[in-house]
């Protein structure tokens, strides 16, 4: 097994059985293979809710939790062995495979699905299933009404909850384990971003400090990115989703870099900013340092029981007080919260789960419409920054075409939150000592 142990599933598979109950079914389908262009494919990458019940990477999968079903409480629907296949696209477990490795009740190949799907609706109460654009969403809902309607005398669930209600709820609660594995995917893209930070030169191009970075990444025993790397130069910096990563970096000019890594399907999540020459000048300081205290701040409010929208006011107040500091704006605080003037230089939150996914699954608000609470073992990030356009006229010169986040992953413990990221260099005197220093 890739990731974790058989019994690990199986826990997590009898968590989900005890949540749904025994009258319940879930059904979980793999995405389909992306096309890349003409006859190439992107690589697979099997959906977070299949690997996390189950371990299971290949395309062409369905798990069916049934509790009690005559073939058991878990059945797995995969590829068949085929030698000539495998010979081509890689190695399959198959039906057996699925049984002994994976610790499935039953297992079939997958063209059986169709077939066996109803002897798993019979006479339960609930389906939990999530349709996700899949080509069985038809087939699957088209059952239920089958069943339910039909007058062949047959029944079949009459509720249809969406699967990522319980399964998103149980991602957001990371375990001991889980957080190991986090720790070292945080481990090696903090570890990538100073070798960054060490090799950046005026002149470079962005790509190559892109190439820095992944290649860490992929030395190291990651996946790759978890994300498509951003390696922004000056105002490439104020585009939030820069990724094109192809301009020449220039002394003067700010470099953002937000990249992080996917170990074991955990994601890590990083953005540093940092001057391209090794020094900052005086007005990037003072905006970089506005920034970083605004992003400790946050980090020191993300304790157990806060609500989450909270962190996102911290950030905001705090990024408010920059602005003013800086006399960007002259507005007084209640004025600018107010007509939401601080959107134009912060549009985005705070930050997001972290888990699987970059912006990992689970709810950030209760049935109620109020903010959930921070709880112990959710993994977050927290990245405040500011973003000053080049055509934004109405600013000072010196801040034009500016970018600066700063971003770190969470662990929020009953004892206090937990920077995973610490070790990946972010005030300032850390920044000048090491960039550019590579040989
Ligand atoms: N890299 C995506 C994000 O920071 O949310
Ligand atoms: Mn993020
Ligand atoms: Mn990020």
């Amino acid at each position: 097994m890739y990731t974790f142990s058989k019994e690990v599933f199986s826990e997590r598979r009898q968590k989900l059985i005890d949540l749904i109950g025994p009258d319940s079914v879930a059904v979980f389908v793999s995405p389909g293979e992306r096309k890349r262009s003409h006859d190439t494919s992107f690589p697979y990458r099997q959906s977070s809710d299949i690997v996390y019940l189950s371990g299971f990477e290949e395309p062409n999968t369905i798990l069916v939790i049934a509790p009690g079903s005559d073939d058991g409480d878990f059945v797995m629907f995969v590829n068949d062995r085929d030698p000539l296949k495998e010979t081509w696209d890689g190695r399959r477990f198959g039906p057996e495979g699925a049984k002994e490795v994976f610790g499935a009740d039953s297992a079939f190949v997958i063209g059986d699905f169709e077939k066996k799907l109803a002897g798993y609706f019979y006479k339960r109460e609930a389906l939990y299933f999530t349709k996700d654009g899949s080509s069985r969403d038809d087939f699957i809902l088209n059952k239920l009404t089958q069943l339910r309607f039909g007058r062949d005398g047959k029944s079949g669930p009459r509720i249809l909850v969406d699967a990522r209600e319980i399964v998103h709820e149980m991602r957001l609660t990371k375990s001991d384990s889980e957080i190991e594995v986090m720790k070292h995917s945080c481990k090696i893209a903090s570890e990538a971003h100073e070798l960054a930070m060490r090799h950046t030169k005026p002149g470079m191009m962005e790509f190559q400090i892109q190439s820095v970075i992944e290649s860490h990444f992929v030395k190291n025993g990651a996946y790759g990115p978890a994300y498509t790397s951003i390696v922004g130069g000056g105002d490439n910096a104020t585009i939030l989703h820069y990724i094109e990563n192809r301009d020449r970096l220039n002394d003067g000019d700010i470099l953002l870099i937000d990249a992080g890594c996917e170990y074991k399907y955990y994601a890590s999540d990083i953005t540093r900013s940092f001057p391209i020459s090794g020094k900052f000048s005086a007005v990037h300081r003072d905006v970089y340092q506005g920034i970083l205290d605004v992003e400790i701040n946050t980090i020191a409010a993300a304790t157990v029981g806060t609500p989450y929208g909270e962190l996102h006011d911290t950030a905001r107040d705090g990024l408010i007080d920059v602005l003013r500091q800086l006399k960007i704006f002259k507005e007084s605080r209640e004025e600018i919260l107010e007509k939401e003037l601080y959107k134009k230089y912060y549009p985005h939150r705070s930050g997001h789960y972290l888990g699987m996914d970059v912006h990992d699954v689970g709810p950030y608000s209760e049935r109620d419409g109020s903010w959930k609470t921070l709880q112990e073992g959710t993994v977050i990030t927290i990245e405040p920054g500011l973003y000053f356009p080049a055509y934004d006229e109405s600013l000072p010169a010196a801040f034009r075409g500016l970018g600066i986040r700063i971003e770190d992953d969470i662990w929020i413990r009953e004892r206090g939150p937990e920077n995973l990221t610490a070790a990946c260099p972010k005030t300032v005197s850390e920044l000048e000592a090491i960039i550019g220093t590579a040989g």
